[in-house]
């Protein structure tokens, strides 16, 4: 009778423990604290249908600390989405990181090191970047990291995407530093949403990582009765040239037409 217990007690745990899944049906469920929710209504980026799209709550110790769409046949995300509460100087990893539930949905949920898992298909690895002229470009970015394991969970490729170089470095760095200053200043006390993304080019590289055509973010900061405060929107192609802001509705129309499909960043809200 004890062993029969114990033995449902394991199905039980085995149950649970692959429902807190890192790589999730709705990221909105599993990791709702990194979407806007104008109005009282939580409003998400569009999620693209197919199969090769993933939902990932991103975890590394053990408190998720953003949210990924990516997609496997392109192997870099869509978007991160985040809460941005001001920023500290953190020390950059040089390990980046992999997401093992995107080979096989029964691994850890945590990311974890390339050599952690053999023949990795789903998703980029180091060597995809090597001397490739392109950088790493973060989504989520460690400039709006505010702890060293927030900066050190950004340190995943499934966060990152061909970046030219002086690009990431210049112009979009300048961007990035530009939101934060923005929110530090109006959104204080406020809650401040932000979702990066990229939009998917022609060339790859090593015939396996698409090289996005543009990068773009968006904020949507919301005052304690979740009333729109200040919202923006900031376009730029791949390369380094000013980056162009806009209203959300302005970029919602500029990516449905670059994507394809029509495309929200805060759920048509935020306006
Ligand atoms: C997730 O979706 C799959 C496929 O539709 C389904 O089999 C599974 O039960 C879902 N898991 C949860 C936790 O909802
Ligand atoms: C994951 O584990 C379940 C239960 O052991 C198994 O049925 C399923 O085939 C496994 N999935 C993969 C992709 O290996």
């Amino acid at each position: 009778m004890v062993i029969m217990n114990l033995f449902t007690l394991v199905l039980l745990l085995l149950t649970l423990s692959r429902c807190s899944s890192e790589v999730v049906n709705s990221s909105t469920q599993t990791c709702p604290q990194f979407f806007a929710d104008p109005g009282g209504a939580l409003s998400p980026p569009t999620v693209f249908p197919g199969n090769n799209y993933k939902e990932i709550c991103q975890i590394l110790g053990n408190t998720y600390e953003y949210a990924t769409l990516y997609d496997t046949a392109n192997r870099i995300p869509v978007y991160s989405a985040y809460r941005f509460n001001g920023y500290t100087q953190c020390t950059r990893q040089s390990n980046w990181y992999i997401e093992p539930q995107l080979e096989n949905i029964n691994y850890s949920k945590k990311m974890a090191t390339e050599s952690s898992v053999t023949n990795i298909q789903n998703q980029a690895v180091n060597d995809d970047y090597a001397n490739s002229g392109y950088d790493r470009g973060h989504l989520a970015p460690v400039l709006h990291a505010t702890s060293q394991s927030c900066s050190d969970a950004t340190f995943t490729l499934t966060n990152a995407a061909p970046q030219d170089k002086s690009f990431n470095r210049g112009q979009w760095r300048i961007t990035e530093k530009a939101v934060a200053d923005t929110l530090v200043q109006n959104c204080k006390g406020n809650s401040a949403y932000i979702v990066t993304g990229v939009v998917p080019g022609t060339g790859k590289l090593k015939n396996r990582v698409r090289i996005p055509s543009y990068f773009w973010t968006a904020y949507c900061c919301l005052d304690n009765n979740q009333q729109v405060k200040a919202a923006s929107g900031f376009l730029g192609q791949n390369k380094n040239v000013p980056v162009q802001e806009m209203s959300i509705k302005n970029l919602d129309t500029m990516l449905s037409g670059l994507y394809g499909p029509v495309f929200n960043v805060f759920g048509g809200k935020c306006n």
